[in-house]
């Protein structure tokens, strides 16, 4: 047993509990009464997590454009091996351009990178030789065919000519363009460029691979054949860093986050632990569009139930819609505490839905701004030759 000291969240009120290594117990704050499951780590999984070593290490890094726009704005990260890194912000948030110094395209106005030990300015050469990247914009080349643009790249990291040709094959397999392997580039669709760009900057072989935004006005399919690779890649060892304006994409990739905006770093973390730190779960509750009278009685009853955060006022949200929206902590334990509540006023209602936050949620709750870009679309066009 362990004596572990703990904030309460909502109040900051200090709770010391007792727990047993691995074990998982409820936690209800004497003061406020809010509840939160807790786990004290394993003695194994405290020194899995001090063992990790960093990659990538950003500090205080600093960039400004014409003096006065600061694109990036003093962050600091550290991107452990063999993990994904996902970096998640809107249109403008300073994504683009925190990759393209990592990558030595770009040069700081302040601060320091070092990957794998190698600093970005001073060992630039060594820098990139570790290092592939995925440009924003698709650099392939539109009159080369996928195998001439892979081959190309190939030339440019001094990759004889028999082993170029043996790794273009196997890159082509990987990124299933093998049967378009001789067409020219011109009769690509924008994911098939996408899977070509990602199999160029894997020709060197990268400890690292930096993309930015890979999936970006892709189709369903592409952006999962593009999900798959990156995972196939992380499993085979390799450590990702991924920009993305998609929430999911971070959710569903990423094993730890940052999610920038305006610069800033304004959180960092598991996908889990962002959401269990700031989002809350929702309950929305659904009547009959013309039975007003339950919705204000259910509203009034769950208002009183202890543990429910806010309850929204009826006939709030879609213009067809009559039903509320409760926001709480423990929203699966809560679902059955409404039904029992509605049940035992005899409050009919029409439907009832639980679901937990999103890395969205979260991003709202810090800046008060939705990220909302699932439906943007941006046209991949080629912008070039790469050289
Ligand atoms: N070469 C440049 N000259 C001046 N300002 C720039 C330049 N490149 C970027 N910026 C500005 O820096 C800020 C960050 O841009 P950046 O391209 O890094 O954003 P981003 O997060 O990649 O956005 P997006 O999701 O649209 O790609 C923006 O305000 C942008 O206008
Ligand atoms: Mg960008």
């Amino acid at each position: 047993m362990l004596e572990v000291k703990l904030e309460c969240p909502k109040c900051k009120n200090q709770i010391t509990i007792q727990v047993k290594q691995g074990e998982k117990i409820l936690i209800t704050c004497p003061k406020c009464k809010t509840q939160g499951t807790f786990t004290l780590p394993t003695e194994k999984s405290v020194q899995q997590e001090s063992k990790k070593e960093d990659i990538l290490i950003v500090e205080h890094l600093r960039k400004t454009f014409d003096k006065d726009i600061l694109a990036v704005d003093n962050i600091s990260f550290r991107v452990h091996k063999g993990e994904i890194f996902g970096f998640l912000g809107p249109n403008g948030a300073g994504k683009s351009t925190t990759i393209k110094i990592l990558t030595t395209l770009l040069k700081k106005t302040s601060g320091k990178a070092t990957i794998d030990g190698f600093d970005i300015d001073a060992q630039q050469a060594q820098v990139r030789r570790i290092i592939g990247y995925s440009s924003q914009d698709v650099g392939v080349d539109n009159d080369l065919t996928a195998r001439e643009n892979l081959l190309l790249q190939c030339q440019f990291h001094h990759i004889p000519k028999k082993k170029a040709k043996k790794k273009v094959d196997e890159l082509l397999k990987t990124v299933k363009l093998i049967e378009a392997a001789d067409r020219r580039l011109k009769t690509f669709s924008g994911g098939m460029r996408k899977r070509l760009d990602l199999a160029s900057s894997l020709v060197s072989g990268p400890k690292i691979l930096f993309l930015d935004e890979p999936t970006t006005g892709l189709d369903p399919q592409s952006r999962q054949d593009i999900w798959d690779y990156v995972i196939k890649l992380n499993r085979q060892g390799m450590t990702i860093f991924l920009t993305t304006q998609y929430m999911e994409e971070a959710d569903h990739l990423a094993n730890r986050l940052c999610i920038i905006d305006q610069g800033k770093i304004v959180a960092q973390g598991t996908p889990a632990e962002l959401k269990e730190k700031i989002g809350t779960d929702k309950i929305k509750l659904l009547f009959k569009i013309d039975d007003v009278e339950s919705c204000e009685k259910a509203r009034k009853l769950l208002f009183k139930l202890p543990g429910i955060e806010t309850v929204g006022e009826c006939g709030l949200g879609l213009v067809s819609e009559n039903g509320l929206t409760i926001m709480t902590k423990n929203g699966s334990a809560m679902f059955v505490r409404v039904v029992r509540a509605l049940d035992e006023e005899d409050i009919s209602f029409e439907q009832l839905t639980l679901s937990v936050p999103t890395l969205d949620e979260v991003f709202l709750k810090l800046t008060g701004k939705t990220l909302d870009v699932i439906e943007r679309k941006k046209a991949v066009k080629p912008v070039g030759r790469r050289r």
